[in-house]
């Protein structure tokens, strides 16, 4: 590329280069953080192109139920019509493009747009407009209907989207990732549901503060959250939780365990779930092999890209009064502008679960995964400050670059163990390692600097995520350089 072009490109793409070149050895511009220029192109080129989670279908179980949800920045109605079957319909009328729907959440037959009254079924069908014969006579219902998001897929019940028709199906973009969640929410053929509402709040970070962490950083559990350990809501000590393993499970999803050695080790088996609930676990949904993983898991705490974080692990709201229970929560990092994300938190359990196991599941979660939680709040507050110096001058000025180097080669004791594990993915026997941050960096800038239309890889072979460790050997620096760097 000639100086020229290289001058020509905007804040963003320089950005977005840099990361490219340095993600491979750990090397990320802290300025790629709350940064206005980034963030129109990541609406665009993430959230506009990949799949994002939207709901689970137990929050709309009947015909006309309907939760407004965000792909982007953009509302978009997700209801359940008279044939059961799943839309997904950008909130804003046909006419003059006035949001129709005004209510987060309810039960409808039709949503009527408040400016004219063009009025619409739950497929999205326009069906009837006020004074039709004198204003609209002519006009074709067929063409005027509420835009639908071109793709829509379940897994496990959980709603996903996508704004682009070129995306792969959704098992293809999850690749290996979804033998995991597979194993997260098909442990019996009952499946999981929702209990009770989404929590959400606003906070001042960058949404790919909190999509690394829940894609695995373990690191922090010793300072941030030392007083969950000391105080009992967990019952892992921080050394025994240290035990697991880091996967990158396929280009940008990644995930962590916490794993006793073996079954026979004392401690909280299949994630804490109660046990008589887990005497209902089988291989009706999944094989043995990923039944036999759950059985050993402690935490498994994940993020499919972008920003759906998938988090599981048994906590107590107060360990004096009940013993810890499973916590099973998905997570949504919702952009809402450069620097800004409300977060969505949803709690589930299994359907066949008793009520007092349910509402144990629910305020334990509550307790500590929540507005209200212990963890929620040490989280939350770092991640501003992250945001806040990537767009401040004195790091656009000295081109400061983080550290993410933690398990590339020659860095701590990260060593790749393939034999014996039964997964899909580029799978680490530590939980003391970044691969997991560098997998979701390197798919976020190859979205970034996709052609539209163009997908990366999802081949972890083809050259992409696995290669990250045999990139960092061929290019890694010395000590001294990649610190320059
Ligand atoms: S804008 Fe909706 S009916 Fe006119
Ligand atoms: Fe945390």
């Amino acid at each position: 590329m000639n100086s020229n072009s290289e001058a020509s490109k905007s804040n963003a793409e320089r950005l977005i280069d840099e990361l490219d070149k340095g993600v491979g050895y750990g090397s990320v511009p802290a300025a790629i953080f709350g940064n206005d220029d980034l963030y129109k192109e990541e609406l665009n080129k993430v959230f506009g192109r990949c799949w994002v989670f939207l709901a689970h279908d137990s929050e709309i179980p009947a015909p006309g139920d309907y939760v407004v949800r965000k792909i982007g920045e953009d509302d978009f109605i997700v209801v359940r019509d008279e044939d059961g079957k799943i839309n997904v319909m950008l909130d804003a009328c046909r006419h003059r493009g006035v949001q129709v729907c005004r209510s987060t959440s309810g039960n409808t037959s039709h949503f009527r747009c408040p400016y004219h009254g063009w009025t619409y079924n739950t497929k999205g069908a326009l069906v009837g407009a006020p004074l039709w014969k004198n204003a609209l006579e002519g006009t074709a219902k067929e063409d005027n209907g509420l835009a639908h998001a071109p793709r829509v897929e379940l897994l496990h019940g959980l709603i996903y989207a996508s704004l682009d028709a070129s995306a792969p199906p959704l098992r293809e973009y999850l690749g290996g990732m979804a033998w995991y969640l597979d194993l997260l929410f098909g442990l019996n053929e009952h499946g999981v549901e929702v209990l009770g509402p989404p929590q959400r709040f606003v906070f001042d970070a960058d949404w790919k503060s909190g999509s690394e962490n829940f894609a695995g950083d373990d690191y922090h559990l010793g300072t941030l959250h030392r007083s969950v350990f000391e105080i009992g809501s967990f019952p892992v000590s921080f050394a025994e939780n240290m035990k697991g393993y880091h996967i990158q499970a396929s280009p940008g999803h990644s995930l962590s365990f916490s794993m006793a050695n073996s079954v026979d080790e004392p401690g909280p088996k299949f994630l804490g779930f109660p046990e008589a609930l887990a005497a209902s676990f089988n291989t009706a949904r999944i094989s043995a092999e990923q039944l036999e993983v759950a059985r050993r898991a402690r935490v498994f705490v994940g993020n499919v890209f972008p920003n759906c974080a998938i988090l599981a692990l048994p906590v107590t709201e107060d360990g004096s009064k009940h013993a810890p229970t499973a916590a099973l929560t998905v997570r949504l990092f919702q952009p809402k502008g450069p620097g800004k994300v409300e977060f969505w938190n949803w709690f589930f359990g299994y359907k066949n679960m008793t009520p007092e196991q349910k509402e144990r599941a629910y305020t334990a979660g509550l307790g500590t995964f929540s507005l209200s939680g212990v963890f929620e709040m040490d989280d939350t507050e770092p991640w501003t400050t992250i945001s806040r110096s990537g767009n401040s001058v004195a790091i656009d000025k000295l081109g400061f670059k983080l550290n993410y180097k933690m398990g590339t080669p020659g860095i701590g004791i990260a060593e790749p163990v393939r034999e014996n594990w039964p997964g899909p993915g580029e799978v680490y026997r530590t939980r003391y390692e970044e691969g997991v941050q560098r997998n979701m960096y390197r798919f976020y800038a190859d979205m970034m600097k996709a052609a539209p239309g163009e997908w990366p890889s999802f081949e972890m072979d083809a050259g992409r995520s696995t290669a990250l460790r045999k990139d960092a050997d061929a290019k890694a620096p010395s000590a001294a350089e990649a610190l320059e760097k």
